[in-house]
Parts: C-alpha cells; sequence; structure tokens
C-alpha cells in the first residue's frame, strides 16, 4: 500500500491550479497530477453538490484507487479538490473503488467497494459506509454493510448504488455470475440490515460478462437502469467503444425482480471517451456527470507523459421523452459564457462558411439543410482536424479524429435524425469537446490533444447549398477553484 498523506498531497493539488498546461481542460473537473475515473458519490448536501472521484494520486495507472472530492454550488466555482478517501486496511488495501453517497441524519454518507487481493490473486470485495465531514475534509470508515457475493457470483461485485423504492432504501450493485454473464444486484434495507432480494432479470441475453456501475432511476412512469456492459460485441452505428455506458427504460418490479418491458439497450453518449456516468437526483432534476475516458485505452491519452490523465464530463440534465433519454448541459453552465463573437454566424444558400472561435467555446448551430445531403463540420487546430460528418440519406453522424496527430484516432458512427435542420451545441476546452445534437437527443465526449497550442476555427462545407446556417459563438470563462 502506498502511504497516502493527506496534507502533503492536498497542498500539492492546490499548487497545481490553476491549470497552465495546454492540454489541460479549464471548465471540466481535472486534477493535476494522477489519473482519475469514475466519478463517485454525487450528492446534494448542506447546500452544494458534492462530486468525488475515483483517482491515483501516484501514477497514471489504474492502481492506487482513493477518491477525491470537490464541491459546487453553481457548476462554475469549486471548491479546491482533495484527497477524500484512501486504502488504509485489509479490506481496501488494493483500492476504495466506486461507490455512492447519500444524505442520512443530516449527515454525508458514502458507501463504497472495498477490493483488496490475497497473496493467491484472489479478489474480495466489501461494500462499507463511511461519513464525510468537512472538518477531516475526509471519509471516515464505518460499518461493513455487506462482505462478499451471494452464491453463484463472483468476486467482481462492485460500486453500490443507492436509491429509494416506495420508500424504502434499496441498492444496486454491478456483479458476475459464475458462469462469467454480466449483471446488477438488489438489497433492501430491512431493520438496519441489507437483504438480498435477487438478480435484476432483463430481457438482455448475451449482454457481456460484467456489468459495472448500475444506477437505478425513476422518471415518473418508468424506470431507468444506467449500467456499464464489458465484453458486448461492436455493431454498425453503436457500441463502438471497447465499453459501453448506457441503459434500458422500462417498469423495475422489485417483486417479480426484473426491469418489465424495457426497450432496447442504448448508449448515453456516442463519443470515444465516455464511461462509468453517475446520476445524482435533487428535487426532480436529474443531473448526470461521467468519466471522459476509457478503461484499458491508456496509449489513446497523450497527458499521461505529462503526469495527469482525464477528466469528468460536464453536468447533464437527463430527460426522458418516449423511452429515450435527452441530455443537455446543466443551465447553471451558461454563467460560464462570457461574450458572444461579434462575427455573426449566419449564412444563406452557401456550401461553405467559415469562422474562428475563441480558446474556450460554446458553439451553437443551426444548419438547415436544404439541397445538402452531406454536411461536414470541421474544428481545424492548425492543419489538425476533427470533423463531425452528418450524411442525411443514411441518417448517421461520423465523428472523425483521423484528422488528428496525437491521442486516439479512428471514427465513431451513430444513426441521428435531422429531417430539416442539424443542431448542434458544441463545448470546446483545451483538450475536449462536449456535442449535444438535436437538444439533446444524443451526444459525445471527445478528447482531443491538439499538437499546438492554436485557438480552434470552425470550417461548414457541404456537397450542394445549405439553405440556412444560424447560430453564436460564445467565449466561455474557466471553472474557478477556491482554496479551503
Ligand atoms: C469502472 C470501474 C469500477 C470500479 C472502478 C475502479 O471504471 O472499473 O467498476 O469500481 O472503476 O477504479
Amino acid at each position: 500500500m502506498e502511504h497516502f498523506d493527506k496534507q502533503e498531497i492536498d497542498a500539492r493539488i492546490a499548487e497545481g491550479f490553476p491549470f497552465l498546461h495546454r492540454w489541460h481542460n479549464r471548465f471540466h473537473l481535472e486534477m493535476p497530477f494522477g489519473l482519475i475515473n469514475d466519478p463517485n458519490g454525487l450528492t446534494y448536501h448542506n447546500g452544494a453538490y458534492h462530486i468525488f472521484c475515483q483517482w491515483n494520486p501516484f501514477g497514471c495507472e489504474h492502481k492506487n484507487k482513493s477518491w477525491a472530492h470537490t464541491k459546487t454550488r453553481d457548476f462554475c466555482t469549486y471548491a479546491m479538490p482533495q484527497l477524500a478517501l484512501w486504502p488504509t486496511d485489509l479490506h481496501d488495501k488494493d483500492g476504495c473503488y466506486s461507490g455512492c453517497a447519500a444524505e442520512e441524519d443530516g449527515r454525508l454518507r458514502v458507501l463504497y467497494t472495498c477490493n483488496a487481493k490475497d497473496a493467491a490473486g484472489r479478489r474480495s470485495s466489501v461494500q462499507r459506509f463511511g461519513t464525510y465531514t468537512k472538518a477531516a475534509g475526509a471519509v471516515k470508515k464505518e460499518e461493513i454493510i455487506i462482505e462478499g457475493p451471494p452464491p453463484g457470483f463472483t468476486a467482481r461485485f462492485r460500486d453500490p448504488y443507492l436509491f429509494d423504492w416506495c420508500g424504502v432504501r434499496h441498492l444496486v450493485i454491478g456483479a458476475q455470475t459464475e458462469d462469467e454473464r454480466g449483471c446488477v444486484l438488489v438489497y433492501r434495507e430491512e431493520a438496519g440490515s441489507w437483504a438480498f432480494l435477487g438478480e435484476l432479470r432483463t430481457q438482455l441475453k448475451d449482454f457481456g460478462y460484467m456489468w459495472e456501475c448500475p444506477n437505478l432511476l425513476s422518471f415518473g412512469d418508468y424506470d431507468v437502469l444506467v449500467f456499464c456492459p464489458q465484453g458486448v460485441e461492436a455493431r454498425a452505428y453503436d457500441r463502438q467503444n471497447i465499453y459501453q455506458a448506457g441503459y434500458i427504460a422500462g417498469h423495475a418490479s422489485m417483486d417479480a425482480m426484473e426491469m418489465l418491458m424495457h426497450g432496447r439497450f442504448k448508449e448515453l453518449d456516442h463519443g470515444f471517451d465516455f464511461y462509468a456516468p453517475q446520476v445524482l437526483t435533487h428535487e426532480g432534476r436529474h443531473i448526470l456527470i461521467g468519466w471522459m475516458g476509457m478503461p484499458d485505452r491508456e496509449e489513446e491519452y497523450p497527458t499521461r507523459a505529462e503526469g495527469w490523465m482525464h477528466s469528468l464530463t460536464l453536468p447533464r440534465v437527463l430527460t426522458l421523452r418516449q423511452g429515450h433519454i435527452f441530455s443537455e448541459p446543466a443551465k447553471e453552465l451558461r454563467a460560464l459564457r462570457r461574450r458572444e463573437s461579434e462575427q455573426a454566424l449566419a449564412a444563406e444558400g452557401e456550401s461553405a462558411f467559415s469562422a474562428t472561435l475563441y480558446d474556450l467555446t460554446e458553439l451553437l448551430l443551426d444548419i438547415t439543410l436544404g439541397e445538402a445531403y452531406t454536411v461536414s463540420v470541421e474544428l481545424l487546430f492548425g492543419r489538425e482536424k476533427f470533423v463531425l460528418r452528418y450524411d442525411r440519406l443514411a441518417q448517421t453522424m461520423t465523428l472523425d479524429r483521423t484528422g488528428m496527430k496525437l491521442g486516439g484516432r479512428g471514427t465513431r458512427v451513430f444513426k441521428l435524425y435531422a429531417e430539416q435542420t442539424l443542431s448542434m451545441r458544441l463545448f470546446i476546452d483545451r483538450g475536449a469537446v462536449e456535442a449535444f445534437f438535436q437538444y439533446g437527443e444524443e451526444a459525445a465526449t471527445i478528447a482531443l490533444f491538439p499538437e499546438k497550442d492554436i485557438r480552434p476555427a470552425l470550417r461548414i462545407f457541404s456537397d450542394a447549398d445549405m439553405a440556412q446556417i444560424s447560430g453564436a459563438v460564445w467565449e466561455l470563462a474557466p471553472f474557478h477553484f477556491e482554496r479551503r
């Protein structure tokens, strides 16, 4: 076990802000050193949103899993991140893995998976509560509520997520059966202990060897099970990453222990770099934050050589319409808008258009397709480019990173239905683009590492005249971090 010196680590974090490196994102959460992954413990407590995430403070490998913490009232100003939970004992010596948080009697309680391996490499996964206090700036570890997986399931048993069901606390856990099928298990709180209710069955067959990071959400009449399957094959228009993050919408029955009448598995994001999202529900808003990264693809992130890796996505508000999740950036983020470009984003009857952007940009774009059947929206960084290409006949959007020199390349293709107008909202940070299409119908997260420190430019062109282009370019302010 590494020696975690909270004071020393917190001091080094504070020294790392504000970020200066060209690739460090300015309006996404990142750490100045080490590797972050899953958002954890998202919760609203004492007037602020608390955000934890998986973090290895000692390097850019998937080891030494601990939790970092920050909080915010408005998603624009954040408390300086700190180390909040780290391996200390036999249960969690090989990692404080992912988990959730909830308010309980005015306290901020967290629930996480303690990961440990014995000399023979056998894994144990124990679920344990703790309490985060502002005074300590850390989680005090408390009771273990589940000692290990029930019979018939392997030690791949992690990522507890608490939810209320008819006024009673329940939790879902990511799991694997002994015959290596991914699944979700459900527990219910009963008189201070946690009873195993069973596997939450679904209609999905042959759907991967492990399901990670489940969330169960209620959208009025419908329930949504969010999870991250591993081992599902790619198809023409979806599941193109090594692992996926998505959902099924239907009706959860805690009596039948089944997701009833659910639709197909849909991905929450079609970009290259999105995994392990967690959803916080506050005052009826479902707010999702994802990990902007991908496991087992470390070589695609050149910041590794600089000593830090990955970010969290913007907070996205989810709505369910006709069985489909729409996601749009939280409205609080509008406060980041500094000034609107004077250069009007408007053209009529043209097949090419260009504009300059800011270092940190929000771009709104409405393209009335007119005669055009293919439209390319390019972000140019000198001679490098990232392209979003719409094909109206095939009704597909292609994200093309082949024109970039560093980082992951390749393409991602997904179905997008734009009859007359193609709408996009892009958030362009120093090392990432988050894109929302057709008013949130689809989203995509893309990490980008331009070789030169260059302001991006926009170029749009089509095979025939587009009837109209309109939109706006906003310069965004970076996140602000307050010392604590
Ligand atoms: C998902 C995941 C979780 C696990 C955590 C460990 O990315 O593998 O299942 O708890 O990361 O960092």
